[in-house]
């Protein structure tokens, strides 16, 4: 590894000149972390300071066939030759708001926008304007975006802002169905993740009958039904992440993969709220650019042509099975939760994320760039020699983590610092692909 000089040159200029030298969810996730990354290509990325990384963050979900993957780069290339930020959208938004409506089983309709937030605060508007209601229910402690009335961060937001949200807990419709009694007959949506993928906690995936019974619950008070795919959508199905499920909502919000990287987002929706969606005044000065569209439909053809949802669900199954036999062979309590491609680790009892830390950082050493405190992400551009390099660097990791346990009860040399001979050795070649 080289020495993180440049990355430390930057953070020190940064300092002077962005707030807390960075913001939101991309500050570094620990001290052993570089805060700036010069570039990424396929399943790999490399820091500020030359040092390359297998990525399992896939810069927070955006990065799904992996870096600059090449027809989703030339699509993007044709369209900005032609043009990308132009004084009407281009033909081109016609053509992904057809894809995106065959594509979601859901969707009659799209409207394009650049991030998750305006994605699913427009879905809320849209409720809100179709219904004529105002209360939108929403699972504690789930994400949703970082405009005032979702943050999960206090500071600046009024009491106002949050008024009519109302909550449940995922999993449980007992606690739905009261908040939507709560509401009353001013209910306009219930919001709700594909699955519990709240940061820093184990994740839990969405029991069907609690779909159905939101579904059905939405149907009895005339509210939507709104899915925030914004971080799943297009990593678990080719479709909405419900699909599979068989629930169907009247509106979802999308972001993060559809482009592959490129900004943009999309709220999908039903034909019993075009009329909604008709009447809110919607938009943003770069919300019409062409190029991220193109990416998009490039992105799009590039999932079902490589079946790369498949191939992700592969190496995202085999990087669980490695991590979990690896866990075990050093006698580490863990639990390794959520869909194969969008996994989260946690250490038994490791409230403050301690071990999650240790653990992290070493594999960051080993070349394996994941995270303490928030679910990774697969992309389908992991090939067997990435998914070998990140076991052989999380076996390090778990033995880092067994050291600082047996330096905390201040003991001899822990013996699982030994070579274990049960041990698994990682992968010669996953089962992702390999090209
Ligand atoms: C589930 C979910 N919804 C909404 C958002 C907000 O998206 P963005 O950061 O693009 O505004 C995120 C971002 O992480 C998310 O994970």
């Amino acid at each position: 590894m080289s020495d993180g000089t440049a990355d430390r040159q930057l953070r020190e200029r940064a300092r002077a000149v962005i707030p807390g030298g960075m913001y939101g969810h991309q500050a570094a996730p620990g001290p052993a972390y570089p805060q700036f990354m010069r570039g990424g290509r396929g399943a790999r990325v490399w820091d500020a300071d030359g040092n390359e990384y297998v990525d399992l963050m896939c810069s927070y979900g955006p990065v799904v066939l992996g870096h600059q993957h090449p027809e989703v780069e030339a699509a993007a290339a044709r369209q900005a030759a032609a043009g990308d930020c132009m004084n009407a959208p281009g033909p081109i938004m016609v053509d992904l708001a057809e894809l995106l409506t065959r594509t979601v089983r859901h969707a009659d309709w799209a409207i394009l926008a650049k991030n998750g937030t305006d994605a699913t605060t427009m879905c809320c508007t849209i409720a809100r304007a179709q219904t004529g209601r105002s209360k939108i229910l929403v699972a504690t402690g789930a994400y949703h975006g970082a405009a005032p009335w979702c943050t999960p961060r206090p500071a600046g937001t009024t009491t106002a802002d949050h008024a009519n949200l109302g909550h449940y807990t995922f999993n449980d419709l007992a606690s739905a169905r009261r908040a939507a009694a709560e509401a009353g007959d001013d209910l306009a949506g219930i919001l709700v993740s594909p699955f519990k993928h709240d940061a820093g906690f184990d994740q839990e995936l969405v029991d069907p009958a609690f779909a159905r019974g939101l579904r059905t619950l939405c149907d009895d008070k005339g509210a939507a039904l709104i899915l925030d795919d914004v971080r799943a959508g297009f990593r678990l199905h080719l479709g909405s992440s419900w699909e599979p499920v068989g629930v169907d909502p009247d509106l979802s919000a999308w972001s993060k993969a559809i482009a592959n990287g490129r900004a943009l987002a999309a709220v999908l929706g039903n034909d019993a709220f075009r009329g909604g969606a008709k009447s809110v005044f919607v938009t943003g000065s770069f919300w019409f650019s062409a190029v991220p569209m193109a990416a998009a439909i490039a992105t799009i053809a590039a999932l079902k042509d490589e079946k790369a949802i498949e191939a992700m669900h592969r190496s995202g199954t085999a990087l669980r099975d490695g991590i979990v036999d690896q866990a075990r062979s050093w006698d580490l309590a863990v639990n390794y939760t959520g869909p194969p491609v969008m996994p989260y680790l946690t250490f038994a009892g490791d409230q403050d994320h301690q071990l999650a830390g240790v653990f992290a950082a070493q594999a960051l050493r080993g070349g394996a760039y994941l995270h303490p405190r928030h679910n990774w992400f697969v992309s389908a551009a992991m090939t067997g020699d990435d998914l070998a390099l990140v076991l052989e660097a999380t076996d390090q990791a778990f033995a880092a983590v067994r050291k600082h346990l047996g330096q905390l009860a201040g003991g001899p040399p822990c013996p699982a610092q030994q070579p274990n001979p049960t041990r698994p050795r990682p992968l010669p070649s996953g089962p992702g692909r390999t090209t």
